[in-house]
């Protein structure tokens, strides 16, 4: 297959269309090194990393899957120098505030999952602004995580089935996955078929644990400003090759 024939624009060749992940997840690893690699500061990486995450969220529109969530900042992030925080922050702004108008055009419904309460004020408006605006797209379901940790989101989860439990609204019987699911902050979205994690490294980083449960992974060390059109092919085809057992003897 050459590369030309694969674009985000055409429908996805050489694929079955029946098969197709409806919900992929990212964790898009390698920004600093791909940019140390080129003698470039490692915001350069987190720069060129956004052009990606838009011409794959464009694929994913133009493919048909229906879902896609992307680990922008974890919990741990803000361990990193200053001056890469403040910048990741000023970054996602500036591109909630550039691609809006082409999100809304496009059928992108938006939204955050995380503590969004830390994040500097005029980022949190952005967000809120940005997920009413595309409330009622329907083309795509684009999740972009921000201050998200899962082990935390749990604990979340945990702490408010509690508290209905306390108060009486809820009976502990009627505690089970299902529930438990409806209280996470991915609560209107399906477990993710897919994850790909780029620049090789073989961990979770407590993204996802809970959903992730049955997800067939796929990692690759291209840097994630490196990733492209036909790499996403690649990883979509390894999985439609993956024999998904849910556990059962089929
Ligand atoms: C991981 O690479 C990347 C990040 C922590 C930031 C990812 C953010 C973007 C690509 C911008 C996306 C924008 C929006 C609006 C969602 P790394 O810095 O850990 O790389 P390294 O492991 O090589 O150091």
């Amino acid at each position: 297959m050459t590369a030309q024939l694969i674009s985000t624009t055409s429908t996805p060749i050489n694929l079955d269309l029946k098969k197709l992940p409806q919900h992929v997840a990212i964790i898009m690893d390698g920004n600093g090194r791909w940019a140390k690699q080129r003698g470039l500061p490692r915001i350069e990486g987190h720069r060129k990393g956004a052009n990606t995450l838009k011409e794959i969220l464009r694929t994913c529109k133009n493919w048909g899957i229906k879902t896609l969530t992307a680990y922008a900042f974890s919990t741990e992030n803000w361990g990193r120098p200053l001056t890469e925080v403040g910048f990741l922050m000023g970054l996602f702004e500036r591109l909630l505030r550039q691609e809006l108008q082409e999100m809304k055009e496009e059928g992108v419904r938006i939204r955050f999952i995380g503590d969004l309460s830390p994040l500097p004020s005029s980022l949190q408006q952005e967000i809120h602004y940005s997920m009413t605006e595309t409330q009622h797209n329907q083309t795509i379901n684009f999740n972009v995580a921000i201050n998200y940790g899962s082990r935390g989101e749990i604990v979340k989860a945990c702490r408010h089935i509690a508290e209905k439990v306390a108060q009486g609204e809820l009976a502990p019987e009627s505690i089970n996955e299902d529930l438990i699911s409806q209280y996470l902050y991915t609560s209107s979205s399906p477990d993710p078929d897919l994850l790909i994690r780029t620049s090789g490294e073989m961990r979770l980083s407590n993204f996802l644990l809970w959903q992730m449960a049955y997800t067939e992974i796929y990692v690759t060390d291209t840097f994630w400003p490196d990733f492209d059109v036909q790499q996403f092919h690649k990883a979509v085809a390894t999985y439609q090759k993956r024999d998904r057992r849910f556990g059962k003897i089929v």
